[in-house]
């Protein structure tokens, strides 16, 4: 049986800046990776060096199938200081978006994906509600700039990541962190206040909540301003919550928190970016670890590909909007299991468009072995390998299975 995917889907890989530009220094990530005793294993450094090589990246894509590339750009370049402007950053992005245009390729762009400018985390980063100003003008002057060569939009990547860690017994709560050395000496280097510095990734406080919200708010304004027309969305990191036995009650708390007040504020948007990895189960005390037998990814996670259709469907009963599937994906040195999850995944976008959803695109994540946060490089979710010593690109059988999906817009 093979089924044709609608016309104009969105077949495409994704990246970040952070992760695979490399030397991405004026973000508080940066300082973040690189003080003593980090949390984060290793530093990005020269990540996959695709600020310079991004134009045979993008002749990679195109070759290999793809019709879209979700890429982010950073605004720690386009603003490396308060209100100061680089034009030649600027540039940069718009030769990045000019490739992916010669190569017939649709630039899905995120303004911001987890890091955020140094000077803004001395001004309090994402506690602080004028950061949600500051983050529109940084959208204004992209969408007056660059906005003629974008073809989507998305204003935060993952709004809600850190509610994840909120609900999570076994992640540090942020007043632990705030006194660890490591924050206080990075917070130190930041010029910025140790207990108010909020970096995104750690914003899961009801106030920063706000912030967010109005930063995307106010960023989708803002790049609606500009020139281009174009969709805008926000992207949320979505699990399927279900519940362990005695843990109805935890369960439905859980994804009201992490997934449905965030659906319901992107209501009114374009489109919804659904970002989904895994499943996490609740009992009565809370969130549950996988069961000893069950197959997990290298991040710790189980192998659930049937979670994408599953919140696909909340997404679309929640927010009622178009959705776009911004990322899916699996971190495994064992490539016949990425195409196997991916397989599956794909199975369920299929049921939820059989079943009449407006899904608008598939795109994996990564097109690269890239810099995963946290657990530096060692998780390899891309489709292509990236050698750390000569940064040649490898594609896995899986980029050119997914490539000719892609290409032939069936499966
Ligand atoms: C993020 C990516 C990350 C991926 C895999 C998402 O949370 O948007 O930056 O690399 O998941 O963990």
């Amino acid at each position: 049986m093979t089924y044709t995917f609608p016309k104009d889907f969105l077949w495409g890989t994704a990246t970040a800046a952070h992760q695979v530009e490399g030397n991405n220094i004026n973000t508080d990530n940066w300082v973040m990776e690189h003080v003593p005793d980090s949390i984060f294993v290793e530093p990005s450094g020269d990540a996959c060096d695709h600020y310079h090589r991004y134009p045979d990246d993008i002749a990679m894509f195109e070759a290999l199938g793809f019709n879209a590339y979700r890429f982010s750009i950073e605004w720690a370049r386009i603003e490396p200081e308060n209100g100061f402007f680089s034009l030649a950053e600027i540039e940069h992005y718009r030769r990045v978006l000019v490739c992916c245009h010669e190569h017939h390729i649709k630039p899905v762009v995120t303004l911001h994906h987890f890091t955020t400018p140094r000077w803004v985390m001395k001004l309090g980063g994402w506690g602080n509600l004028e950061t949600a100003d500051r983050f529109a003008r940084y959208c204004e002057k992209v969408g007056k700039e660059l906005g003629d060569l974008i073809h989507t939009a998305c204003t935060i990547n993952e709004a809600n990541i850190s509610s994840m860690f909120v609900i999570n017994e076994f992640a540090p709560s942020i007043d632990m962190m705030r006194q660890a050395p490591w924050w206080q000496q990075a917070a130190l280097e930041m010029n910025a206040d140790p207990q108010k510095m909020l970096p995104f990734l750690f914003a899961g406080s009801e106030e920063a909540r706000q912030v967010i919200v109005q930063a995307h708010r106010l960023g989708a304004q803002a790049l609606k301003s500009g020139r281009g027309s174009f969709p805008v969305g926000i992207t949320l990191a979505l699990q399927e919550i279900q519940a362990a036995p005695g843990g109805e009650e935890v369960a439905a708390r859980a994804r009201s928190f992490m997934n449905d007040w965030w659906l319901e504020a992107a209501r009114g948007d374009d489109f919804v970016g659904v970002q989904t990895y895994s499943r996490q189960r609740f009992g009565p005390k809370g969130a549950v670890q996988p069961d000893p037998e069950a197959e997990v990814t290298q991040m710790g996670y189980e192998f659930y590909p049937e979670s994408l259709e599953a919140t696909i469907r909340e997404a679309a009963a929640v927010a009622g909007i178009p959705i776009v599937v911004t990322e899916n994906g699996i971190g495994t040195g064992d490539d016949t299991q990425r195409i196997a999850y991916v397989e599956r995944a794909l199975q369920g976008v299929i049921r939820c468009l059989q079943d009449g959803l407006d899904v608008r695109g598939y795109t994996y994540w990564s097109a690269l072995d890239n810099y995963e946060w946290m657990l530096g490089y060692r998780p390899t979710f891309g489709l292509c390998a990236v050698d750390r010593l000569t940064q040649k690109r490898t594609p896995k059988p899986s980029a050119s299975w997914l490539g000719a999906i892609a290409r032939a817009n069936q499966i």
